[in-house]
């Protein structure tokens, strides 16, 4: 057993955030000790995001960044990891860019980790004992090779009331400005075997709430244990099954593949949450179709419909894009009218980023950055006052919160989540953490809602 510390940082989406948790369980098997302090670590490991240029820039320059703290403490460099998107996406590119970095995985190769970093410490102990200068060892492994990750992991270790489970990997549809099927491959389901198992481990470690992951999460067809395709809706009837298990969510929707399956379960499932996450992306039919979303907005508005009739509770959040090439003032206006009707109550909204290797990076009238922004900042305007009118709205009612949090700035008090994803805040005993308590909304502001318990 070795014990040597490493800091893992994820970056991007709660898929990243699904495989950290893997990553650090597989790491701490083998030996390897989770600490916090990047300053003084054997090993630093960044799980990376390529969707927009800011999340791929800010991987080059948080290596900089943590490199320049060792060397100005004249210090050895702990040993650099990059995986997931970035890994995928640059490759070779990355020892280029950071000759330091020693080992790149895609985030599907991430299970192979111990043996590379086996490689990599018994490298650098031979050229110590040598007292030579080798060449620096570069290990890298961007294979797309779908689920085999998953059964090379160690069961899940989880102390959190909340826990996600990735239940797709990959997407197929190719928006013309996502670097996703690039970067995480076809789309492919875990068997529900495997899933429920997960499921049933962190429900016997008193997990509460599970969120079920894919990037197209509606898409979803495991194999059952007789060998047929299942879809989400009987996935997730099997998943309420378990005692413990009190809240079921599901990532990303997208939009024209929820089933009728889905919609009726939104009707008889009480441990479905009343939340569904089902980005549109824009307003406009013409952007829609240059993005390749296979849906316009007349079919989006007939979904929320069918979603709300068959439970009166549901609330959509959504991502947008600003700024796509082409995108008129018309377009755009487009954009704020849907907002207004469908009154979103929580939502991302990014300025169009060109990705390297996507189509859209090649279409002709990209939108000049003054523009974009311009409109990010509009846009950004409805969609806060929309989210402050719902919590506003709120005030009055009961909620019910599932407590996972003592405030930071004061511990007497507790903050929780309501059905809603909103956060709730209120004056309790450490002893509710953990718990679902019904919780009637006194006050709200556009970040969070206060409460009492009832
Ligand atoms: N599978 C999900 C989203 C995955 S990426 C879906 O289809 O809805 C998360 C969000 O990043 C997207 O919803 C989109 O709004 C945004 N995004 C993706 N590529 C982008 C790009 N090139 N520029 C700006 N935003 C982008
Ligand atoms: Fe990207 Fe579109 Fe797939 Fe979402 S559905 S991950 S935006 S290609
Ligand atoms: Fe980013 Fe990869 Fe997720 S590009 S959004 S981490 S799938």
């Amino acid at each position: 057993m070795n014990n040597l510390s490493f800091v893992l940082k994820s970056f991007g989406c709660q898929m990243n955030t699904y495989d950290a948790v893997r990553i650090s369980n597989l790491l701490s098997k083998e030996g390897y000790r989770p600490v916090v302090d990047e300053e003084n670590t054997d090993i630093i490991i960044l799980n990376t995001c390529y969707i927009r240029e800011k999340a791929s820039s800010k991987i080059f320059s948080e290596l900089g960044r943590i490199k320049k703290i060792y060397k100005d403490k004249g210090k050895n460099l702990p040993i650099f990891v990059i995986l997931g998107c970035v890994a995928k996406a640059e490759g070779d590119n990355v020892f280029k860019r950071a000759p330091f970095v020693s080992i790149v995985l895609s985030s599907q190769k991430y299970h192979l980790l111990p043996q590379l970093l086996q490689q990599v410490i018994d490298d650098r102990n031979n050229t110590s004992s040598l007292n030579k200068r080798k060449k620096k060892l570069h290990l890298i492994n961007t294979e797309l090779s779908g689920l085999e990750k998953f059964d090379c992991l160690p069961p899940v270790k989880n102390s959190d009331k909340v826990a996600f489970i990735q239940v797709q990997e990959g997407c197929d549809n190719f928006c013309t400005y996502c670097v996703v099927p690039n970067t995480r491959g076809r789309e492919v389901s875990r068997p529900i075997k495997d899933i429920i198992d997960e499921a049933t481990h962190l429900n016997n470690l008193g997990v509460v709430e599970i969120n079920l992951l894919g990037q197209n999460v509606d898409s979803f067809n495991g194999i059952d244990e007789n060998g047929n395709k299942s879809n989400l809706a009987n996935l997730i009837k099997k998943v309420a099954l378990l005692p413990n298990i009190k809240r079921i969510r599901y990532t990303t929707s997208y939009p024209s593949k929820i089933t009728d399956d889905m919609v009726e379960l939104h009707k008889l499932e009480k441990k479905l949450m009343p939340l569904v996450y089902l980005p549109i992306q824009s307003g406009s039919d013409e952007i829609l179709h240059k993005m390749n979303r296979k849906y316009n907005t007349q079919k989006y508005l007939e979904i929320v419909q069918k979603l709300k009739s068959a439970n009166p509770d549901i609330q959509i959040s959504s991502d947008f894009i600003v700024g796509f090439p082409g995108e008129t003032e018309e377009d755009f206006q487009k954009t704020l009218d849907i907002v207004k009707k469908v009154r979103f109550i929580q939502c991302y909204a990014f300025k169009y980023s060109p990705r390297p290797n996507t189509p859209a990076q090649k279409m002709d009238n990209q939108i000049d950055n003054q523009i974009k922004s311009k409109r990010l900042h509009i846009l950004q305007t409805e969609l806060r006052k929309i989210q402050d009118d719902f919590n506003k709205s709120c005030i009055g009612k009961v909620m019910s919160v599932l407590f996972t949090d003592i405030s930071k700035v004061d511990s007497s008090f507790i903050i929780g989540k309501n059905e809603y994803l909103q956060p709730v805040i209120v004056k309790a005993d450490k002893s509710i953490l953990g718990s679902i308590q019904n919780v009637k909304i006194t006050d709200a502001s556009y970040a969070n809602l206060k409460g009492e318990i009832i």
